[in-house]
């Protein structure tokens, strides 16, 4: 059974007064919302141990946004599995768009990331999507089966959420079509060997066109960016309405 996981990633947006402040807001909203829909928040690292003393008994999950492959070690500004384990956290975004072409995240490191998420018990999003470029230059289907072939080598199929995010689409209100967000997905789907894989959308998710990106049969969820950091606009995505 495919599960359906709609997680919020702050990306650098929240203090921790300003995350206690959302969960105000967004804690009540959850009382209705279905209970086979895993809700997580992606915060930042300083936001995770004051949300996860906050959050004991609810029914949000925590994720980070990032996890080094080591144990420990001479690694400024990285944070390993152990820290992470450590305070109950439950997922980790890995090789988000951000990453790749601010930080120097290639699909090696995501693979090596991936890895050591699982071997801490996290589950990993492997983040993956192509450019506007390299859509419009046909290049989308090769693009994408290299970055998840080459990310999920010595991958545990069985603990992995993947998300389809084009780059085009983060950020800038401009979501891929529904439909071509299901294709690619479907694509996506056809070279894993565990068809139960949990493969989300991210980019442009809005209040305004959850429930048609999740209508479609191949998406089980959504990665949530600017519309994650307001109570009411996350409620109305992780509220979306099935017809
Ligand atoms: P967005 O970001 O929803 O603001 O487009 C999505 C993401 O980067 O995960």
């Amino acid at each position: 059974m495919r599960k359906i996981v709609i997680a919020g990633n702050w990306k650098m947006f929240k203090t921790q007064v300003e995350s206690k402040e959302f969960l105000q807001g967004f804690l009540p909203t959850l009382e209705d919302t279905p209970s086979n829909r895993e809700v997580v928040l992606c915060v930042p690292f300083t936001d995770l141990s004051i949300l996860s003393n906050s959050l004991h008994g609810s029914r949000i999950q925590l994720g980070a946004q990032n996890i080094h492959w080591e144990k420990s070690g001479a690694y400024t500004g990285e944070i390993s599995g152990a820290m992470l384990q450590e305070i109950g956290i439950r997922y980790v975004i890995v090789g988000h768009s951000e990453r790749r072409q601010y930080f120097g995240e290639t699909d090696e490191t995501v693979n090596l990331r991936l890895k050591a998420a699982q071997n801490y018990g996290l589950t990993p999003i492997l983040c993956v999507g192509e450019t506007k470029q390299q859509r419009d230059a046909g290049e989308t289907e090769s693009l994408i089966t290299t970055q998840v072939k080459t990310a999920l080598v010595g991958v545990d199929q069985n603990n992995l959420v993947i998300a389809y995010e084009p780059i085009w689409a983060i950020g800038t209100g401009d979501t891929c079509e529904a439909k071509e967000a299901n294709r690619v997905i479907g694509l996506i789907r056809s070279l894993l060997t565990n068809s139960n894989v949990s493969i989300q959308y991210g980019g442009s998710v809005k209040p305004d066109n959850v429930d048609e990106i999740m209508a479609q049969p191949e998406i089980d969820g959504a990665l949530v960016g600017g519309a994650s950091l307001e109570p009411a606009s996350f409620a109305r995505i992780v509220n979306y309405k099935v017809n």
